[in-house]
């Protein structure tokens, strides 16, 4: 899906109020973006928007990023969004398009996130991309700098090889797992919104796998994010 073939996804963005243009101008400022100050919580790779539009709306105590780096989905989210919101004003979402290998250009410690989800991001099975996958150790020790201590990851997959190579990333990286599962529609946690990827593995019958790591203290000697 190329944006050339939405030329109206920019365009629809820049008009919409809950979208953030540039949004490194509001580094270790996120707070102020909303109406209420509430705990700031972020999706990465939000894609089409299904995710977001559910939790937004039955989670409403927190404050919201959804992230993603093509416009052309973002646009998507958008529309799932305002859909969820019935026409009333979109308080606790900011969507925007943002590389989030380059995540700490728009997130410093001052912005304090309380938790981030990641929702079947690119597997990058080669050795040679794997330091593009969002749970890299290059990515963990990003997230580390403006995820508050006792923060969570929630991650969902339907990739097993980066599953497994996840659990060491995130032990490498500090973190402990407070829930952890191979076959999470059939494991008994409480599962409470699926997203687009998600309904699409489990009719072709892929288990999701799925865990949340919280943060902890770095292990003695920082982890070199090289040598995964
Ligand atoms: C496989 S889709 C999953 C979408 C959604 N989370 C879901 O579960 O249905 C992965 C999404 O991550 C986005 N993405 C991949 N790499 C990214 C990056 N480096 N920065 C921002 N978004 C990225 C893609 O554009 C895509 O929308």
């Amino acid at each position: 899906m190329r944006l050339r073939h939405k030329p109206w996804a920019k365009p629809e963005l820049e008009g919409c109020p809950f979208n953030i243009e540039n949004p490194s101008q509001y580094r270790g400022r996120w707070d102020r973006q909303f109406p209420t100050r509430q705990p700031l919580r972020m999706e990465l790779g939000c894609g089409k928007g299904g995710f977001m539009a559910q939790i937004c709306r039955m989670e409403p105590d927190y404050n919201y990023l959804a992230v993603d780096i093509k416009s052309e989905v973002l646009v998507l989210a958008k529309r799932a969004i305002e859909g969820a919101y019935q026409g009333q004003e979109v308080t606790n979402v900011r969507l925007m398009a943002q590389n989030i290998e380059q995540i700490d250009a728009m997130l410093s410690p001052e912005d304090v996130i309380d938790r981030i989800y990641i929702n079947f991001c690119n597997p990058w099975p080669k050795m040679k991309h794997k330091k593009r996958r969002l749970t890299h150790p290059r990515q963990l020790m990003k997230y580390r700098e403006f995820l508050k201590d006792g923060g969570e990851i929630w991650f969902k997959t339907d990739d097993a090889p980066l599953f497994d190579e996840s659990l060491e990333y995130f032990a490498a990286c500090g973190f402990s797992l407070k829930a952890m599962t191979r076959d999470l529609h059939n494991s008994g946690i409480q599962n409470s919104y699926a997203t687009e990827h998600e309904r699409m593995f489990s009719e072709q019958g892929i288990p999701i796998k799925f865990l949340i790591a919280v943060k902890g203290e770095l292990p003695k000697g920082s982890p070199d994010p090289g040598s995964f």
